[in-house]
Formats: C-alpha cells, structure tokens, sequence
C-alpha cells in the first residue's frame, strides 16, 4: 500500500504532443530530474526536481532512481492472455496456428481454476515488463473473464478486457450461441466494467468464428451500456482475409462486415490490419476506431508487415496502438515489441524515430484507446502508472549507455536491446507493484 502523499525522483520522459504529427522534438517532454507528486493514486504535479521539491510538505517520502528513465506504464493494445502457456509455439501460419495450438489451449479455461493462476501469471508477468494497462482477450468461458478481472482488480491495474465470442467455425467445446453470448457478455459488464479500473470489451474472436447474427448482437451490446470497448482481429493474414471475402460475399471489405454490424466506432480496436486499403484507412480515421500493430506477431506468423506510417497519414491519421499480441507475439515487453516495430519500418523504407516509438508505447496508445485523460502520459491529474526502465540493465546495454549523449539515444538504446530486465519497478495507482531486484525470487517458477 502506497503512503496518501508520496514522490519519485529521477530522469522522466513523457508527451505534451503526437511526435507523428508535431515531430520528436515539439512531442517529448525530457525533465533530466524530475519529481514526480503522488496522492491517492494520482499524478498531482510534475516538474523540475529543484522546483518542485520546496512544494513538498514536510515529512513526504521521496524514492530517487539515479541513471533510471521514468515513463508513463506501457499500454498494449492487443493480447492474449489465454495463450500464455503457448507462446512460441513452432511452425504454422494464422489458421493453422488456431487449430493446431490456440483452440486447444484455450479449451483449458473451463476450468477457473486454471484461469485464475495463468491470469495471476500474465498479470505479474505484464508488470514486469512496464505494462500498466492492456486490452485483453480472455476465451469464450465467463469465468476466464471473471477469472481475469478478479485478479486485475486485486491490483487495482487498470484493463480492458471480455469475453471471446464465437458461434461457428471453433471445436464443440469453444462455441457459445449468438443469444448465449450476448446474455454472458452482459452479465459480466454489469458485474466488471466501471468496477474500480476494470472496463469491458465486447470482444467477437474474428468474422470467420462469429455468424452474422453474433456480430450483429455485438453491436447492440456496446450500445447498451456507456463507454464500452470493441475489440477484433482484421486483415492479418492472405489466406484469412480470402476466407472472410466468401463467408460475406456482400461486404465490400473486411471491415464493411464489422461496421454493418454497428462495431466500427470509438473504443473500437482492430487488431493487425496488415493487408488493408486506403478505404479502410479512412473509415477508422473517420470513425476514432484504433488499429493495433503487433509486429513480432506479424512476423512471428509470417502474416506481412504493418504500413504504420500510411496508418498514420497526417491528412487522415488512424488512431494507431502497440500490441504485444502475445501468444503469437512473441514478448509481452513493449520494448522488444519497438525492437521489432523498427524493423518493420525499415522493411518499409520508413524510420521510427524512438520518441515516435515511446509514444505509441504510451501516450499513443492511451489515445488510441480514448484514454488519455487518464492514463499514458506523466502530468497532474493523470493516473500514476509509471515504469522506471534501467538502460544500465545488462553489462552489453551498459555500455552502450555509457556511449550516449542525448535522451533520443537513450530511448533508443532501450527499446532495441531492453527486455523485462531494464524495467526496474512499476507503479500501478501510485503504489509500487513491481521492484525488480526485490522480487527477483518471489518471480521465479
Ligand atoms: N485471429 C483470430 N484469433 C486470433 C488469435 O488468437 N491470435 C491472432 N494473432 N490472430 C487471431
Ligand atoms: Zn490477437
């Protein structure tokens, strides 16, 4: 439990711009030695530690993190929580990758015993790599979710997360019914969303497992209640997109058969988006309905690469996120997820400068999400979810650090060779829920 009134101490980066549309410079916010003000969970002011420190009542405990960089919390966009146990599983491409390896890991979560350990697992495991919030898939059983949130709300972590539907094309055991999941998905938000930090997600897997009438009745639920997410899979893989084009042979795109379902709007979240057009481009810009790149999933799966920067258009920019996307992602580190972003746009011929990158880590992600009144960035008035990362991590990363002269490099140098290990401590509502070098036992299998 974290002191009323406390503060952190250290070099701190956040955002007071879109580094995509204001450029790096006008974007990053760099306070060499910040102080960072915490009450009852928090941000209530920010600034130059010689500044601010005089402000202090006397007697507030103060945390100072020398040679650290303080950061918002990541925010993933995209994950899979279900599929912990799998991650790195060899050898197939999206649909097969389903059958073969994901459908039955996920029958797994009948049981809610099962699904409340690996959720106690994947959360703990979120933490330590400085992710504070996440959109979440759980499987098509409630209790998964339930199973899910209880956990989450123990720690008072603020997620977005639902119930899977699918009504077709999934074994026996993995199918609900067009009425049965909406009845379910009811019942837990009125039992999760607008519960402490937990929102909900109405959450139809991909068009291929959801009839028309399930995706239909998705769409009446997000208009039941205020404020509810949407999140779904689009255009990630060739043979995929060519299954959708005959299972909807009316619908001029893939994202035709979720906007005629009414799904298509803000709060809405797409998952992968690689082979899409500049229509689909529009009607999310349009709309405020996010897309989620997940590059060491699109690779990972050989699905193609993400046109980030197209995405991003200043004449009619998408709300663009991160997502680990884990288990066909391959981390649940924001900072190997950057490694691999980069790599994508060099495939592309495009740069990501590192502010760019740290932005859609954070504060871009909270937007893509409509949450960035409250979370992603380090300002009063926000929530105090914050990482502490360590570019001194590893003896190959110290090194490196010691070579850098400016706060580009820095980040730079974090997010191609940071990993859980550069991420020191977590901060979720102001209180300290991840300590690296203390919890390093507590942590190990
Ligand atoms: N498309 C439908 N379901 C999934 C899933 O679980 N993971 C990924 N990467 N794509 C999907
Ligand atoms: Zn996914």
């Amino acid at each position: 439990q974290a002191p009323v009134r406390h503060a952190l101490r250290g070099r701190a980066v956040t955002f007071r711009a879109d580094p995509f549309q204001d450029g790096p410079t006008a974007a990053l916010v760099h306070e060499p030695d910040a102080l960072i003000v915490i009450e009852d969970g928090h941000i209530t002011a920010f600034g130059p530690h010689d500044a601010l420190r005089p402000t202090l009542p006397e007697g507030t405990p103060v945390t100072t993190y020398p040679r650290a960089v303080i950061s918002a919390g990541f925010v993933d966009t995209h994950v899979h929580y279900p599929q912990l146990p799998m991650i790195a599983a060899y050898g197939e491409q999206l649909l097969e990758w389903l059958e073969r390896y994901t459908f039955p890991t996920e029958a797994r979560y009948a049981d809610a015993g099962y699904a409340a350990r690996v959720a106690r697992r994947f959360l703990r495991e979120l933490l330590r790599a400085g992710t504070t919030t996440a959109a979440v898939y759980c499987t098509v059983h409630p209790q998964s979710v339930d199973a899910f949130f209880t956990e989450s709300a123990r720690l008072d972590t603020r997620m977005v997360a639902g119930k899977v539907l699918m009504d077709r094309n999934a074994p026996d055991a993995l199918r609900d019914t067009a009425q049965g999941g909406y009845d379910d998905s009811l019942a837990l938000i009125d039992r999760w969303h607008g519960n402490g930090r937990q929102l909900y997600a109405v959450t139809p897997r991909f068009a291929a497992t959801s009839t028309e009438r399930q995706l239909d009745l998705a769409g009446s639920l997000l208009r039941q209640r205020d404020g509810l997410f949407m999140q779904t899979h689009l255009s990630e893989n060739v043979a995929e997109v060519e299954w959708i084009r005959r299972l909807f042979p009316s619908r001029r795109s893939y994202l035709d058969v979720y906007a005629h379902a009414g799904l298509v709007g803000p709060r809405g979240v797409l998952g992968h988006g690689v082979h899409v057009d500049e229509d689909t481009f529009h009607t999310c810009h349009a709309t405020g309905c996010a897309m989620a790149h997940c590059p060491t999933s699109n690779l990972f799966l050989g699905s193609g690469a993400f046109r980030l920067f197209d995405a991003l258009d200043p004449r009619r920019p998408v709300r663009v996120g991160l997502g680990t996307d884990m288990g066909a992602g391959t981390s649940l580190s924001q900072l190997q997820t950057l490694n691999e972003a980069y790599k994508v746009a060099q495939s592309t011929g495009r740069r990501l400068h590192p502010v760019q990158a740290f932005w859609l880590a954070t504060a871009g992600g909270a937007r893509s999400l409509h949450l960035d009144d409250r979370i992603g960035t380090i300002a009063p008035g926000i929530e105090a979810d914050l990482c502490v990362l360590d570019p001194y991590a590893t003896p190959l990363m110290a090194q490196r650090a010691e070579e850098c002269d400016t706060i580009e490099d820095l980040l730079f140098v974090l997010m191609m060779l940071g990993d859980d290990r550069s991420v020191r401590a977590t901060y979720v509502a102001g209180a300290l829920a991840h300590d690296r070098d203390h919890d390093r036992d507590r942590d190990a299998p």
